[in-house]
Order: C-alpha cells, then sequence, then structure tokens
C-alpha cells in the first residue's frame, strides 16, 4: 500500500487544480466518506498505541482544518475566475454602433402623421386629438348628419350601445368615430376663434378589401376666422398636397357633398404609379374639405354671422398609397419586414 500523502502534498494538489470539477474531484479525494485519505488516516489512528492516540487525533483535527480551508479558499479563485472568464468571451459593447439595417424605425403611418403635424405647424395650425369611442351627438348629430344619412347605416358603424335602443339620447349613445370630423365639435366647443388645427388619429368603418380597412386613419383640419374663404382652403389644399405627396403631384378639386359644409369639395390626386396597379383608376380621392356648415358653428357654439372657415378631413393610407405608389391598403397592417423596411 502506497504510503498517504502527506499535508504539503496535498496542499499542492489542491493549489494546482485549475477549474471546479477539478477540485470537487479532489475534494471527494481527501474528504470522501469511504476511501478518502483522511479517513483512511483515522483508521490509522484507530490502530495506533493508546498513548499516541490523542496526539495523531489534534494532528489529524489541524489537517483537516487546514485542508478544508484551502478547499474552500480555490473553490472561490475559482470561481471568480470563471465570472471574469466569461465576461471575457462573452463581452458585449454597448457603445457599439448597431448596423443600420437592424435598428427599428417608426411605421410609416406614424412617421406619415409627425411629417403631417410638421408641415400644417408651418402654416401655423396646432394639433389636437378626440377619443376614438365618441358619442352619436359628436360623431353625428352636431356634425349636421340627420338621422337618415347614409352614413349611419350600421352597415358603415360600429356601435358600442345598441343603435336601435332608441330610450336614451344621441348623447349616450356611443360609436367607435367614423370619421376624425369629432375633434371638429370637441375642439369648437371648447375654443373660442380665431383658431387653426389639426386632429389625426384612428377612425373605423364596416368596410374591408384592397383599398378600405376596418381601421385608418384621417387627420381633420379646421380653420375658423372673421373673413376665413374658399380661397383660403385651397390653397392650404394645394401646399398640403405638394409638400406631402410630391411637389409636383397634379391633383383635382370637384364638388362633393357632405352634410357639415357647405359649399362641400372633394380634391382627387393623380396615382404615380402603373395603371394596372391601381383599383380605382386613375385619380385617388383624398380629402374631403369645405366652408363649415352655419349649423354645426351654431351647434358649437360659434355665431356664423361672425365666424366662418373651413374644415377637412385627409385620409392618411391613401396620401402615402400615392405617395409611394403601394397598390394594396392591408400591406399597411400585415407587420411584414420587408415591406416596412423601406420606409
Ligand atoms: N368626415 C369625412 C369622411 O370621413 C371627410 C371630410 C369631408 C371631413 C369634408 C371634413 C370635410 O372636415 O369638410 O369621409
Amino acid at each position: 500500500m502506497p504510503p498517504s500523502p502527506s499535508l504539503p502534498e496535498l496542499l499542492a494538489t489542491v493549489a494546482a487544480v485549475t477549474d471546479l470539477p477539478a477540485l470537487d474531484a479532489v475534494e471527494q479525494e481527501i474528504f470522501g466518506r469511504k476511501h478518502g485519505v483522511l479517513t483512511l488516516r483515522m483508521k490509522e489512528i484507530q490502530n495506533a498505541l493508546p498513548e499516541q492516540k490523542k496526539e495523531l487525533g489534534k494532528k489529524m483535527n489541524v489537517m483537516k482544518q487546514t485542508l478544508t480551508e484551502a478547499v474552500e479558499r480555490r473553490r472561490k479563485e475559482l470561481e471568480l475566475a470563471s465570472v471574469a472568464s466569461i465576461a471575457e468571451t462573452d463581452r458585449l459593447d454597448v457603445t457599439l454602433e448597431l448596423p443600420k439595417k437592424d435598428r427599428g424605425h417608426l411605421h410609416l403611418i406614424p412617421q406619415f402623421i409627425a411629417q403631417v403635424e410638421e408641415v400644417f405647424g408651418r402654416m401655423g395650425f396646432e394639433v389636437a386629438e378626440g377619443p376614438e369611442i365618441e358619442t352619436e351627438e359628436n360623431n353625428f348629430n352636431l356634425l349636421n348628419i340627420p338621422e337618415d344619412h347614409p352614413a349611419r347605416d350600421a352597415q358603415d358603424t360600429f356601435w358600442i350601445t345598441d343603435p336601435s335602443d332608441k330610450s336614451k339620447p344621441a348623447s349616450e349613445r356611443f360609436v367607435l368615430r367614423t370619421h376624425t370630423s369629432n375633434v371638429q365639435i370637441r375642439f369648437m366647443k371648447s375654443h373660442t376663434p380665431p383658431f387653426r388645427a389639426i386632429f389625426p388619429g384612428k377612425v373605423y368603418r364596416k368596410d374591408a378589401d384592397a383599398t378600405h380597412s376596418p381601421m385608418f386613419h384621417q387627420f381633420e383640419g379646421l380653420m375658423i376666422g372673421k373673413d376665413v374663404s374658399l380661397a383660403n382652403m385651397k390653397s392650404v389644399m394645394m401646399e398640403a398636397i405638394r409638400e406631402l405627396i410630391a411637389p409636383t403631384a397634379e391633383f383635382r378639386f370637384r364638388t362633393g357633398f357632405f352634410p357639415f359644409v357647405e359649399p362641400g369639395l372633394e380634391v382627387d390626386v393623380r396615382w404615380q404609379g402603373d395603371e394596372e396597379e391601381s383599383r380605382e383608376g386613375r385619380w385617388i380621392e383624398i380629402v374631403g374639405c369645405g366652408m363649415v356648415h352655419p349649423n354645426v358653428l351654431r351647434n358649437c357654439t360659434i355665431d356664423p354671422d361672425e365666424w366662418q372657415g373651413f374644415a377637412f378631413g385627409f385620409g392618411v393610407e391613401r396620401m402615402i398609397m400615392i405617395k409611394h405608389q403601394i397598390p394594396d391598403l392591408r400591406l399597411f397592417y400585415q407587420g411584414e419586414p420587408r415591406f416596412l423596411k423601406q420606409f
């Protein structure tokens, strides 16, 4: 039987170990219950002469204590070293520039709306918002939209409260707003003219195909003053279209009917892409506008003999479709990175 290793030899073995699994193995060699060096030593003591037992026992305890401490010290060292080496090999330099293609960015709709706010901001328009769940009163009644107007048809409107229940007044019946024109009403009720403002946001209608989505975006605009005219409106429309779509965009004004304006106009912009790509032919309507109807002003406690002005409502997705020649509205909402990354 080989002589069992001495304390200095054992300490040297512990110190020489270079990783944690190896240290576990050495620990087992020393302290193992059955074959550990210390266990074997204990057995030797039992066989020693009685007068030597006490002395040997003391030595054993010192040895055990020293080795326990040595193993623990080495374990700490190795643990620290392994953390340090992980830190080294898995280092992440957070100050490094990410490659540009991997950066996130705003979806093209909020991107475009920010641009709208900037362009109209330069023309002196402030920005305000209103709720998407709106009363029938603000969404329809106060906009001079009569009870039997087709826009109220349950086909187009998502009702929150039961539309057939007529027991409640219009101020307590709710819809998902069908246009941003509700914010005109809210703004006029809470501000004193003169003012000019735009109101961007989401609107909802029961409609879905290549050019219609049940949720889409509009921005409404309103300018009221002592002598704000149709000519002012036309120049604001032209400026917005040239700035937001293209300086060379071709457009045309047509008369249009909206209950909340008189006279009303619609503006079409010419589709710039292939004819086949447009499902609507060459001209696409992007905005309805007109001089605010006296009834609407009155509904908002503004005196139509003193104040006048215009309102308009642009379709955001349609403007972007024309600007970038996007043939299908549904592309906006599919979250397809190959589409979104282009903007
Ligand atoms: N609210 C209309 C719609 O959603 C758009 C519109 C037309 C808004 C004429 C206006 C306006 O402010 O004057 O179809």
